[in-house]
């Protein structure tokens, strides 16, 4: 009932926004109300939500980038965008307005209302409010901390004898049966979100950035410890996500709403694939690599081509954020604040809609309840959902001390692990699903071993103050 409540709001919504703006009847602008206009408030979110998707330092479509006000009036190959003060002479509003809008282009027509919003802001001198460029600012990394801080994403590698765990700005590895002292690996984000092993271990992606700011990717020689590239991702911090099958590139959510789709390989290209009104918050491709499942704060779980970023389908809308996506070659799992983690069968979300070539026309012909199956409700909101490098089973931590496990395949809870320190922020399995490792908010790392629970190590990542409590 929720979900048709849902779809009829958003349904309307999409609607109103498509009412068509006549360059003809272009209505008067009310100088007083245009004056108020915030390029920072106002006019990027547009831009940002409608038109940075293809004009940007990445991909500059007709030559236009439209990532500054400067570079705005800079213009592409046919010249400035606009002229402060003259907005309807300009090609800005040429280009959004009319019948059929030329940009944005293969979207919906914007709304008079942020069409007005534009118009206005030129009307007005198109004023650049946003801050000034704060002097880039590296991550200090404290050789102790004062306070331990929260491991906020975990990964072991494949055979689950290495642990990687986020603190702050550095991954920590530890070898899981000697005592080698713990290798601390700095990057260069303000804050890591996610880091992870790659298939074959050999390589580890650390991801995050600097809010507002931007998005950052590391990769480690796991062997060495070595630095193999790095690089900034975006304009906005980045949050969870998942190694391709093949290893060669991850895919990576983006506050900029944004999945992001990073190589290994440091000169090839990075690629962006707009799907969500909101952030994003995981990504994770489908077994054979042809698909990526993501989930955000728009509270929407899709599935989109990994090649092309096409959209096939939005399997749901919870009724709060997502967090976290899990795929085997049969079900998308999506998890999230609404305690209620939602297995969906992909054979039957999918049928009818053309996974390559020109989707845009094909409808699918399931309904969700058809595919849709809940796993039981978990003890409070969900915070992460990790699943084993064979696919078969996850597990699921939360604001709660527990961490509990499940069969994909039939949603059966087959184990738990209680009294952990809550709450959890990040949950890790090893390839074939023996070995569970959890990270705290309060900085502590344990590694289980499964089906029994038995603890087999339990460490803060990095040294804490002694005085400290
Ligand atoms: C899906 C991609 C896409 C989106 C989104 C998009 N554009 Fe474009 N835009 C293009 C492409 C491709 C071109 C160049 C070829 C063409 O004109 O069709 C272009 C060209 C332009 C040009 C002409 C540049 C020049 O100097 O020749 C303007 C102006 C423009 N876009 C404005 C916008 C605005 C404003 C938005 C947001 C409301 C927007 N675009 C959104 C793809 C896009």
């Amino acid at each position: 009932m929720t979900q048709r409540i849902t779809s009829v709001v958003f349904l309307l919504g999409f609607f109103i926004n498509a009412g068509v703006v006549d360059a003809a009847d272009l209505a008067p602008l009310d100088m007083a109300a245009a004056e108020k206009i915030s390029f920072r408030g106002d006019v990027w979110p547009i831009v940002k939500r409608h038109c940075w998707g293809c004009h940007s330092n990445l991909d500059a479509k007709g030559g236009l980038n439209m990532s500054s006000v400067a570079l705005m009036l800079e213009g592409g190959d046919s010249g400035p965008l606009f002229e402060a003060g003259k907005p309807d002479e300009s090609l800005l509003v040429e280009m959004i307005t009319g019948d059929e809008p030329e940009m944005p282009q293969k979207q919906p027509p914007m709304s008079a209302a942020k069409v007005d919003i534009l118009r206005g802001w030129v009307l007005a001198g198109a004023r650049d409010d946003s801050p000034a460029k704060t002097t880039e600012r590296k991550p200090v990394i404290p050789d102790v901390y004062q306070y331990a801080p929260a491991v906020t994403s975990v990964s072991l590698s494949p055979d689950g004898k290495t642990v990687a765990a986020a603190c702050r700005s550095e991954v920590v590895l530890l070898a899981v049966e000697s005592d080698a002292p713990p290798r601390r690996l700095a990057t260069a984000s303000d804050l890591l979100t996610h880091v992870e092993f790659s298939p074959d271990g050999k390589t580890l992606a650390a991801a995050g950035g600097m809010p507002a700011s931007f998005g950052h990717v590391s990769f480690f020689n796991v062997a060495t410890g070595e630095i193999v590239a790095a690089r900034q991702v975006g304009a906005d911090t980045l949050f969870r996500g998942s190694f391709a099958p093949d290893g060669k590139a991850i895919a990576l959510g983006g506050a900029d709403g944004a999945v992001h789709i990073v190589p290994v390989d440091g000169k090839a290209e990075v690629r962006r694939f707009e799907l969500h009104s909101d952030w994003v918050l995981d990504a994770v491709f489908s077994p054979d690599g042809k698909m990526i499942v993501t989930a955000g704060r728009d509270k929407a779980t899709k599935v989109c081509s990994a090649e092309t970023g096409e959209l096939l389908r939005s399997v749901d809308s919870s009724t709060d954020l997502v967090g976290s996506v899990a795929v085997d070659d049969k079900f998308a799992v999506s998890a999230g604040r609404a305690r209620l983690p939602i297995s969906f069968e992909l054979s039957i979300a999918l049928s009818g809609v053309a996974v390559s070539g020109s989707g845009n026309g094909s409808r699918p012909v399931s309904k969700r309840s058809q595919y849709a199956k809940n796993f039981e409700g978990q003890p409070g909101p969900v915070l992460d959902m990790a699943m084993s490098g064979n696919r078969k089973t996850i597990a699921i931590v939360g604001a709660y001390g527990e961490a509990r496990l499940y069969n994909v395949a039939d949603r059966k809870r087959i184990g738990q692990v209680a009294g952990l320190p809550a709450p959890l922020y990040s949950a890790a399995l090893n390839r074939d699903g023996s070995r569970l490792c959890i990270g705290s908010k309060s900085g502590e790392v344990r590694i289980y071993q499964l089906p029994d629970g038995k603890l087999l190590k339990s460490f803060a990542p990095v040294p804490v103050a002694e005085s400290a409590e």
